[in-house]
């Protein structure tokens, strides 16, 4: 990986999960729920939905300091995602970021309640750790941005759609509305989080949308695809979960060849809409070649 990207993952990863870890630690609740909750926060991950707010802060060239929290919030419910993913009730899956799921832990009752608090104390991430100097207006924007991207329309959506696709056969439209609301609205609400508090024109925003939708459609694309070829040391989960579930998943529609070239249509749609913005253009074009050949 080029050295701008990865010092840039580094550096801003290690900011993220010192504020994640000390928020959750800090609150006034049961240990037990606290343990499991920070269970799989510091289980490891990428903590690629925070650095993405960080990094289009850095490409308006505005300071990341506002970016952290909500980075954190959305780190959060992404968090929260997968320990509810994992449930015996939806992937059944045993392994998570190279440890045990929160379930086989905690048991279920509880790794579901760790999820439910994740997933609202997320907000209050925004609402109170955000310094003063972001209005309340743009507060309150960033607010409904997280639970479009969150809530029915997006990810919850996206998980119901990627259930019913289980076991039949469906085209590469409705396929391509699960990998987008499961996966690509929350990586979507890093990216335009980010150009929001970096006040970016209007115009760009929708354009980063599009930008957004690319990349996270890219990013579940390239999730299956290391789902059959991946190495489980690598990416920290069992690999052949989607075959066992019988999951619709690009692969499984289009082959493994024709899943590697729409990855490479959708990374190339997305250089091609950044190359039109006014920002620093050199960080996000690496960002998008990291999701394309990610191999955890
Ligand atoms: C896994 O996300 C779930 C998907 C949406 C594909 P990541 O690959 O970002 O998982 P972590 O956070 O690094 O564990
Ligand atoms: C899940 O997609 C996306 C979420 C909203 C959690 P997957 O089920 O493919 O994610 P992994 O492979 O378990 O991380
Ligand atoms: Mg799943
Ligand atoms: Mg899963
Ligand atoms: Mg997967």
């Amino acid at each position: 990986m080029n050295s701008k990207l990865a010092e840039f993952l580094k550096t801003r990863k290690a900011v993220i999960e010192q504020r994640l870890f000390s928020y959750i630690q800090e609150l006034q609740a049961p240990s037990s729920l606290k343990q499991s909750m920070l269970y799989s926060l510091q289980a490891g991950g990428k903590r690629l939905r925070p650095i993405l707010v960080l990094a289009l802060l850095h490409a308006y060239r505005k300071k990341e300091a506002d970016g952290i929290p909500v980075g954190c919030a959305v780190e959060m419910i992404h968090t929260y995602s997968l320990i509810h993913d994992d449930l015996p009730c939806m992937d059944d899956d045993d392994l998570r970021r190279g440890k045990p799921t929160n379930h086989k832990i905690f048991g279920e009752a509880t790794a579901v309640l760790a999820g439910d608090a994740l997933l609202t104390e997320s907000f209050k991430m925004i609402t109170t750790s955000v310094s003063t100097e972001v209005s309340a207006e743009k507060r309150l924007k960033l607010v409904n941005e997280l639970i479009s991207a969150a809530g029915a329309e997006g990810m919850v959506g996206g998980q119901i759609l990627d259930m019913e696709a289980e076991s039949r056969q469906i085209s590469l439209e409705e396929l391509q509305s699960v990998h987008e609301g499961k996966t690509a609205k929350l990586l979507s609400f890093s990216v335009i989080a980010g150009a929001i508090l970096a006040d970016a024109p209007s115009k760009e925003i929708e354009k980063l949308r599009e930008f957004s939708y690319h990349i996270g459609v890219a990013f579940q694309i390239r999730d299956d695809i290391l789902d059959l070829e991946g190495s489980e040391a690598k990416i920290g989960k069992r690999t052949g979960s989607d075959m066992t579930n019988g999951k619709s998943t690009y692969p499984s529609l289009l082959s493994l060849e024709g899943a590697k070239q729409k990855l490479i249509e959708h990374i190339q749609e997305a250089k091609q809409i950044i190359s039109q913005l006014s920002l620093e253009k050199e960080l996000l074009c690496e960002f998008c070649d990291m999701i394309a050949d990610r191999d955890h």
